[in-house]
């Protein structure tokens, strides 16, 4: 609702998404939220994120009809291209404007999405060092600050906060692997099984080099396998408890550290195939 009371002061939505996980980082809802109101969807650490899969993503997005840019807010790559592509969705608007003698306003625009997608590291890229925050504006509600970036676009300074797909299991386990929510809500060596699982997967090569594994499970999906997987690189790593026990936990960390800090490589966790499988 906050954000719906937002969209009448904004040209454009900014959809923040997280390009390892482009499924489980959208809200569910999001198509009713926004509704009719232009929309590019930002693939936000790309930098983590497996670049042959980012193109197919943002072909889909694309095809979807909504303009899509893989960026990586972090570092700033790809966030210079984000005021042209807002300005290339509103073209019509823009010429409207011209036509009637007026003289285009910067676009004004919204930055949604779930918590820890980066929303706050893109206002800061986007801000920089020039970052002027403006006041109240006739017509616009008492008390919203702006921030200018550059001549041609506003931010409102508040991003849009978007609840996460916690409904749906996968995406809940997609989400605490990525460190979007707090892995406590699950076990943490059934996150880091997961993780297993879906490397094992879609990126064996990458698995058996990083743990030094000479072969993977025959059946990865079965949990019992995946707990076997964790328990052999807890090993390697020495996470060992009494006993010469193998402490899941300290090894579950293992692996979801590297996941998260890119030391398994640029890894997505999802696919635009599986998006028309959950969408059916
Ligand atoms: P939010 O406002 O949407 O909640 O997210 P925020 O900007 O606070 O970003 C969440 C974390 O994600 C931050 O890490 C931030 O540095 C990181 N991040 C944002 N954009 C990118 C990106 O494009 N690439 C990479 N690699 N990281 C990005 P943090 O606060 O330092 O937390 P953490 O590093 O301990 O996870």
């Amino acid at each position: 609702r906050q954000i719906q009371e937002k969209l009448k002061l904004i040209d454009v939505v900014f959809e923040l998404i997280d390009a390892r996980i482009p499924l489980a980082s959208r809200n569910p809802m999001i198509d009713e939220i926004v509704g009719a109101k232009p929309r590019l969807v930002l693939l936000n650490k790309a930098d983590l994120a497996d670049p042959v899969r980012t193109g197919d993503w943002v072909r889909h997005f694309r095809a979807l009809g909504h303009e899509a840019l893989a960026i990586d807010a972090a570092s700033g790559t790809g966030v210079k291209e984000i005021p042209a592509k807002a300005k290339e969705l509103l073209r019509e608007k823009i010429q409207r404007q011209i036509a009637k003698g007026m003289k285009p306003r910067p676009i004004r625009a919204l930055i949604a999405g779930i918590p820890n997608v980066g929303k706050s590291t893109l206002i800061n890229r986007l801000a920089g060092r020039n970052a002027a925050v403006t006041g109240d504006r006739p017509g616009v509600t008492k008390g919203q600050q702006w921030i200018r970036t550059g001549a041609d676009l506003e931010l409102l300074d508040t991003p849009g906060i978007l609840w996460p797909k916690f409904e749906d299991p996968k995406a809940g386990f997609l989400l605490a692997a990525t460190g979007a929510i707090k892995e406590e809500i699950l076990h943490v060596d059934e996150v880091a099984c997961f993780v297993l699982q879906m490397l094992a997967e879609g990126y064996p090569d990458v698995l058996k080099e990083r743990y030094g594994l000479a072969e993977l499970p025959e059946k990865p999906e079965d949990m019992q396998a995946a707990a076997q997987l964790l328990e052999v690189i807890g090993r390697k790593r020495g996470c060992l408890a009494g006993g010469g026990h193998v402490d899941y936990e300290k090894a579950a960390g293992v692996v979801l550290r590297d996941l998260r800090s890119g030391k398994l490589g640029r890894l997505t966790l999802e696919t635009p195939e599986e998006s028309a499988v959950s969408a059916e």
